[in-house]
């Protein structure tokens, strides 16, 4: 992507998270019950982080389905971090560039709005013990100011990001949500 287009995708995003919402343009709560139901149990009890928690509310019924024993949120965003503290998470207000690590990471419909997908979600990736990753599959949804990933471009990608870090990566497909549920270890 060029310079002139990743800046009017960040003004876009700013202009959607101005008022403290991210919308889903997706059930959540199908993607949400799967990975309750598919979490193996290397992933149930840790300490989570949840990298562009948005407004928070994804982020605590995550930590409660995977039994979270702590849990934290980072986002870049001001009104979204200011909605995320309403509804009662504790939040780090993430600076372009800073280095984030931690036991348990999370990118939750994050991944398609990084500038080089690739390089971004190794440079996550690479300060956690293990992670989770959720990603939109539906090529037709509607207007959302991330990007459009195939399914297999979008795997390959967190495949070559998760071999950088030693880790392996298993996938689960959620058709019901729309959406794949990628799990690193
Ligand atoms: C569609 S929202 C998802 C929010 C939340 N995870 C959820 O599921 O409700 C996308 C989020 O990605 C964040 N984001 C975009 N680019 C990012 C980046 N380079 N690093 C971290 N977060 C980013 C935005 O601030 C926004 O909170």
């Amino acid at each position: 992507m060029n310079i002139k287009t990743i800046k009017l995708t960040k003004i876009l995003e700013s202009l959607a998270y101005r008022g403290g919402h991210n919308n889903n343009f997706y059930d959540t709560n199908l993607a949400i019950d799967s990975l309750e139901k598919k979490a193996s149990k290397e992933f149930i009890g840790r300490k989570l982080t949840d990298i562009g928690c948005g407004d928070g509310v994804n982020t605590l019924k995550i930590a409660k389905v995977l039994k979270a024993n702590t849990v934290l949120g980072y986002e870049m965003s001001k009104p979204l971090a200011d909605e995320a503290r309403k509804n009662g998470l504790d939040i780090i207000d993430q600076k372009e560039g800073q280095m984030i690590s931690g036991d348990l990471g999370v990118l939750w419909g994050v991944a398609h709005h990084f500038d080089n997908p690739e390089e971004d979600i190794y440079q996550y990736m690479k300060g956690f013990k293990s992670f989770i990753i959720r990603e939109p599959t539906d090529w037709w949804r509607l207007f959302e100011a991330g990007k459009r990933y195939r399914e297999e471009k979008m795997t390959q990608m967190i495949e070559k990001a998760a071999e950088r870090c030693n880790k392996k990566v298993s996938k689960i497909i959620v058709n019901e949500a729309k959406s794949v549920l990628y799990f690193i270890n």
